[in-house]
């Protein structure tokens, strides 16, 4: 979402799989279904800010309901400005940080630092969220050296989720983003993160989508670029408001992945947290828009 365009996200849920609900008419050939945990990146106008009025932590009774429901990666978004508060190179905010670890339940955040150098299979790094407006050549430079770094610090079981410019959109990614063909990663754990909202814009500000099967369109380029590069991707923002044309080009757009899940390897919706309220997109348990009105037409694409 451009809103959180400042913040840093990690996808970090280490959460076995939950026993398929009794609902379930299968499970999908993804690795990875979830949502979006928006809510310690809020407030960015102010650093570091205070916890409860500018920002709040994903709420884990909240994200157990989710797990229960089927749902197994929780990508939790955060502020660098508000974890190393001084410079660059500073240190970490260790309450911010064990505020955050203890909601994601990893220990995972530290992006390039050599804090932390285990992690099970299930943890993975994303870097800068939805670069725009910024040099093609940088975003594939800063990339790189954040893998580098991850790397460098000893951290070698982990995918690292990259992102691209033009608010890594799927749609514009084969214009855009070609160039990014070129990461390398010692460990060969890259994985493509891009978004897709479905209204005119592209911007998942509206709940009205363009048809109803302009998920499968907007992805489709995207998908024959991972292909074609042999390379995995991750659908790692996508939404649409809660009515037929949207539940239509959501489900299209699902089914076309997980046909292709040689190369998706996963979805997760925009977004939940406890601050969303009345937001089109919220899927926050128990009453979040998207949750009372999308999690059916979801489910049959949860692992
Ligand atoms: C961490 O979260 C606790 C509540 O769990 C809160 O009281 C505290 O202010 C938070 N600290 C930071 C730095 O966010
Ligand atoms: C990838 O790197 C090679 C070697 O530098 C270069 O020739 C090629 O154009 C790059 N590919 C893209 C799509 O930028």
């Amino acid at each position: 979402m451009r809103f959180s365009r400042f913040a840093i996200l990690a996808a970090a849920a280490s959460v076995a799989a939950s026993p398929l609900k009794e609902h379930k008419k299968r499970a999908s050939s993804f690795k990875w279904f979830g949502v979006s945990e928006s809510c310690a990146e809020f407030g960015s106008g102010n650093i570091p800010g205070v916890y409860g009025t500018d920002y709040i932590f994903p709420d884990t009774s909240t994200i157990q309901t989710l797990i229960d429901d089927g749902m197994n990666i929780f990508r939790v978004a955060f502020l660098m400005e508000r974890l190393v508060p001084t410079t660059m190179t500073g240190s970490f905010d260790s309450e911010y940080l064990s505020n955050l670890t203890s909601t994601s339940r990893t220990k995972n955040l530290n992006m390039v630092t050599d804090e932390y150098k285990g992690g099970g299979l299930h943890h993975q790094r994303s870097l800068d969220n939805e670069y725009h407006d910024m040099d093609q050549t940088l975003v594939l430079d800063l990339n790189q050296a954040a893998i580098d770094g991850i790397r460098a610090a000893g951290a070698t079981s982990q995918y690292i989720f990259v992102e691209g410019n033009s608010y890594t959109g799927a749609w514009t990614w084969t214009e855009v983003n070609g160039n990014l063909v070129n990461l390398t990663d010692t460990e060969n754990k890259i994985i493509y993160e891009m978004h897709q909202y479905l209204d005119s814009d592209g911007s998942g500000t509206s709940a009205t989508c363009v048809s109803s099967t302009i998920g499968q369109e907007r992805v489709e380029s995207a998908t024959q670029w991972l292909i074609d590069n042999d390379k995995v991707g991750v659908l790692g923002e996508f939404a649409g408001g809660v009515n037929d044309v949207c539940q239509e080009a959501i489900t299209g757009m699902l089914s076309y992945l997980e046909d292709n899940s040689a190369v998706w390897l996963g979805a997760s919706w925009w977004a939940a947290g406890p601050w969303w309220a009345d937001y089109i997109f919220s899927m926050e348990p128990p009453s979040g828009l998207a949750y009372t009105g999308m999690l059916s037409t979801l489910e049959p694409y949860f692992v």
